[in-house]
Parts: structure tokens; C-alpha cells; sequence
């Protein structure tokens, strides 16, 4: 058996999380590999909507096993935070939920630094989430990190003081206040109590053993491939790699057992946070996308950028993740608009025309040249199958699909469960 990817495709917030818990009836594990609490995946159903930040999103499937990878960072704070909300949602996380040992440990002091790193760099700042993420895949990198498994040892307190002072030489350095601290380690303390009660494991023999076992494993990307710490808008990006070979290391899953690629990307573009954005549009065509799609970040309730769809861009995460399928999210947004713009191009300032994200996009002014299509224009609310789609709707999936060279396999129309069209 082989481990299918889903992955964003664009900036983040495609409809991750949406369409996971969409597809996880079809697998029996679903593994986070990276990322952290930087991710804010939205599910609704019933009428009600959650959002996660560090659990998989195939926990609200009572016969799925989730698992947190070791390609993850781990805020125990926030991870014992979102488990006694889902307290009134009957979840056994006992059984329905493991962690790996390998995942590294945000610390108090790698929110602090994240917050000194992005104070110091004024307006050519990140705009990091302030999760701690940067600075604690730095300590990955770095070596120094601390991991879940290490929680269990009783020199734990000893390696987290060792950090704690490194890392107070660094704020110390950015004349940062620590004032917060002392309130801040209080309940990093309380919850790595609570997860050294929870199912800590060697997860890359439970994901292989299961795939031998002939199970079927959903690997759920965070952030989007634009964010990745190689190929996004650098320095613009996330600390960690958001593609599929990301899956691999971020679970311990040999290449070859890579199975379907699932690739997501809204029918139009989003960013929050800083970094370029070609198609980003600042007229009232962005304010309506931002109004209809509702367009504010999950985890830092931030207004989201909106422009139109970038192909360059699209076309450059496909070939890096090697997506076998797409999933084209909140078509229902486009509904508002009588056309519909799609950047093909961008014309650099010597009047060249290229469709490549080089080395050197990411600093020069790059204008979009954009190919108009009709809109549909109307409410997709009946819509319950591709049939009855409006011709400008299939229009514009088929035009995307010749571009793409990737077949679309779901629309998306709305954030329920339900509002899914599966071709
Ligand atoms: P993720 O980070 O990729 O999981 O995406 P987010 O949850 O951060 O952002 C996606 C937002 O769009 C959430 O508020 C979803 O409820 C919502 N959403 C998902 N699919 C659709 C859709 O097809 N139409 C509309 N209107 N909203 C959607
Ligand atoms: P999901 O999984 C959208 C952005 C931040 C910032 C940059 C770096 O919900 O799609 P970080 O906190 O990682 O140091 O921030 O990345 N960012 C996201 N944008 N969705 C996300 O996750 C994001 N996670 C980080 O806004 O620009
Ligand atoms: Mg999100």
C-alpha cells in the first residue's frame, strides 16, 4: 500500500483541513509531517465549525488513527488546549490520537524569540503567525533542540535549561523582555504533564508497518508549497518543507511508497503575512473576494490578501510535489463576478514575458498578463453534482485542466462537508 499526499498548493489556507476530514472515511490513518500551530485547518459540519491547529483532521472519524509526525513542531500548550475542546465532542484521543517522539517542542522562549526575530526586522518583517516556528526548527537544525520522547526522561528539566539559557543570551541580545516568562512556563509545564499521558510513539513503524499492513494512510501538508522553506517566496516562507518530499522525511516514508499526490488551490489566490503576491488585487474586486470568501486567517484572524489565480505559480507546485490530482476550492467565492481574470504570464520590467518562478522573482516587479473567461454568475447552492454545474464553471475547469495538465477530481462550493463535488 502507498501513502497518498494532500498539500496546498498556493499560500496556505486552501481548504486543507475541509477536504481531509472529506476523504478520511476512505483511509484509516491520517499523519500530520509538518508544521506547527502556524496552521489553522477549518471543518464544518452539522452546522458547526472547528478549527484545528496541531491535531490532524480526521479526528471528528471515530475509526481514524491521527497521527503527529516527527516533521512537526509541537506546542504542548496549545496541543492540551485544542484536546479539552474537543472534550464535549465525545473523541477518544487515547485511542485516536498518537504523537511522534521525534516531533520537536516549542518552547515559551521560542514564541519570545520569534516575536524579537520579526520586532527587529521592521518593516521587512515575516509576518510570522508568532507561533515560535522559526525558531524552533532553527534549534532542529541547529541541534538543540528538545523532543516529545525527551519529556520522558528524567533529565528533562536539565536540556530544557540548557535551552532556556541559550535562548535568553539571544533575547538578551534584542533587548527583548521576558516578563511574560515566568507565566508563560507555568503552563508549558502543566501541559507537558498532561502529553506525557498521552500515546507517545515511534511513528515511522506504526506508518510503515500499517502500509505493509495494506492500510490506507492520508499524509495532511500544512501551510502551502509558496511557503516552502526551498522553493516559496524566500524569505518569505515557512521554516519547513511543505511538499511532498516533505511527507517523507516529515513520517519516515520512503519515496517509492508515495501513492496519489493530492494538490489543493482555491479557484483565485490568498496570502497572509507579508512577501510578493503578483495577482494580488487592492480595488474593490479584492475587497468583494475577501467579503465572499471571508477571507480573515484562522489562527491570527488577519485579513487574507485576494487576487486572482496565478498559473505560473500553480503550474511550479505541481511540478515540484508531483500532483496526480487537484481539488479546486471555494469556486462558490467566484459567483459574485460577471468575468473572471486568470494571470498566464508575467511581463517583467525590460517588457519580457515569462511564465517561471526564477531565482530573481520573488525581488523584481513582476505584472500579471491576464486571460479573461466568463463567469457563471449565479449561486451554486443546487448544484449537487459536475452535471449541474453552469457551462462558464465547467468552462473554467476545463480551461484549467488543459493548462495544468492535471485532471480537476473536486469542486468545492462551499465550506460544509456536503458543499463537495467529487467528479
Ligand atoms: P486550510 O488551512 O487549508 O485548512 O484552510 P483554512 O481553514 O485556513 O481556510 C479555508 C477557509 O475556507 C475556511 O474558513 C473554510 O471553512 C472555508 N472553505 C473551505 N472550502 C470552501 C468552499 O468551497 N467555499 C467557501 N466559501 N469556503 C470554503
Ligand atoms: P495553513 O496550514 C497561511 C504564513 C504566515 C507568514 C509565513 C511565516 O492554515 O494553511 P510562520 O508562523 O510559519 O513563521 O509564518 O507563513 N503562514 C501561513 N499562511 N496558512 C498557514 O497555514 C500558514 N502558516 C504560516 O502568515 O506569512
Ligand atoms: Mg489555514
Amino acid at each position: 500500500m502507498k501513502m497518498d499526499v494532500l498539500l496546498g498548493l498556493q499560500w496556505g489556507d486552501e481548504g486543507k483541513g475541509k477536504i481531509v476530514d472529506v476523504l478520511a472515511p476512505e483511509y484509516e490513518i491520517v499523519a500530520r509531517f509538518q508544521g506547527g500551530p502556524n496552521a489553522g485547518h477549518t471543518l464544518e459540519f452539522d452546522g458547526i465549525k472547528h478549527v484545528l491547529h496541531q491535531i490532524p483532521s480526521g479526528i471528528f472519524r471515530s475509526q481514524i488513527l491521527n497521527i503527529i509526525g516527527n516533521g512537526v513542531v509541537l506546542d504542548p500548550v496549545i496541543l492540551k488546549k485544542e484536546i479539552e475542546g474537543l472534550g464535549k465532542f465525545s473523541i477518544d484521543y487515547m485511542k485516536n490520537l498518537v504523537v511522534s517522539k521525534k516531533a520537536t517542542i516549542i518552547v515559551p522562549t521560542h514564541k519570545l524569540l520569534d516575536a524579537a526575530y520579526e520586532k527587529s526586522k521592521g518593516d521587512k518583517k515575516i509576518g510570522s503567525t508568532l507561533k515560535g516556528i522559526g525558531p524552533t526548527y532553527q534549534d532542529k537544525i541547529g541541534r538543540s533542540a528538545l523532543r516529545i520522547g525527551d519529556i520522558l526522561s528524567p533529565d528533562f528539566n536539565d536540556k530544557y535549561q540548557t535551552l532556556l539559557e541559550k535562548h535568553r543570551t539571544i533575547l538578551s541580545f534584542y533587548d527583548f523582555p521576558l516578563d511574560e516568562l515566568q507565566e508563560l512556563e507555568k503552563s508549558f509545564f502543566e501541559a507537558i504533564a498532561f502529553v506525557k499521558s498521552l500515546n507517545l510513539i515511534d511513528s515511522e513503524y506504526v506508518v510503515n508497518e500499517a502500509l505493509s499492513g495494506g492500510k490506507k494512510i492520508l499524509a495532511e501538508g500544512a501551510q502551502g508549497s509558496l511557503l516552502d522553506i526551498d522553493f516559496g517566496s524566500y524569505p518569505f516562507v515557512t521554516s519547513s518543507s511543505t511538499m511532498t518530499a516533505g511527507a517523507c522525511s516529515g513520517l519516515g516514508v520512503a519515496p517509492s511508497r508515495i501513492g496519489e499526490v493530492f494538490g489543493i488551490f482555491k479557484a483565485y489566490c490568498t496570502r497572509v503575512g507579508s512577501g510578493p503576491f503578483p495577482t494580488e488585487l487592492f480595488d474593490d474586486t479584492g475587497e468583494a473576494m475577501r467579503k465572499e470568501g471571508n477571507e480573515f486567517g484562522s489562527t491570527t484572524g488577519r485579513p487574507r490578501r485576494c487576487g486572482w489565480l496565478d498559473l505560473p505559480a500553480l503550474k511550479y507546485s505541481i511540478m515540484i510535489n508531483g500532483v496526480t490530482q487537484l481539488f479546486m476550492m471555494k469556486a462558490d467565492v467566484l459567483n459574485i463576478f460577471e468575468e473572471i481574470q486568470v494571470c498566464t504570464h508575467y511581463q517583467l520590467k525590460d517588457g519580457s514575458v515569462v511564465d517561471k518562478l526564477t531565482f530573481e522573482i520573488s525581488d523584481i516587479e513582476a505584472t500579471p498578463i491576464y486571460k479573461t473567461l466568463p463567469g457563471w454568475n449565479c449561486g451554486l447552492d443546487e448544484v449537487r453534482s459536475y452535471d449541474d454545474f453552469p457551462a462558464e464553471l465547467k468552462g473554467y475547469v476545463s480551461y484549467l485542466e488543459k493548462e495544468l495538465q492535471v485532471p480537476i477530481r473536486l469542486v468545492s462550493v462551499g465550506p460544509d462537508r456536503m458543499q463537495t463535488i467529487l467528479r
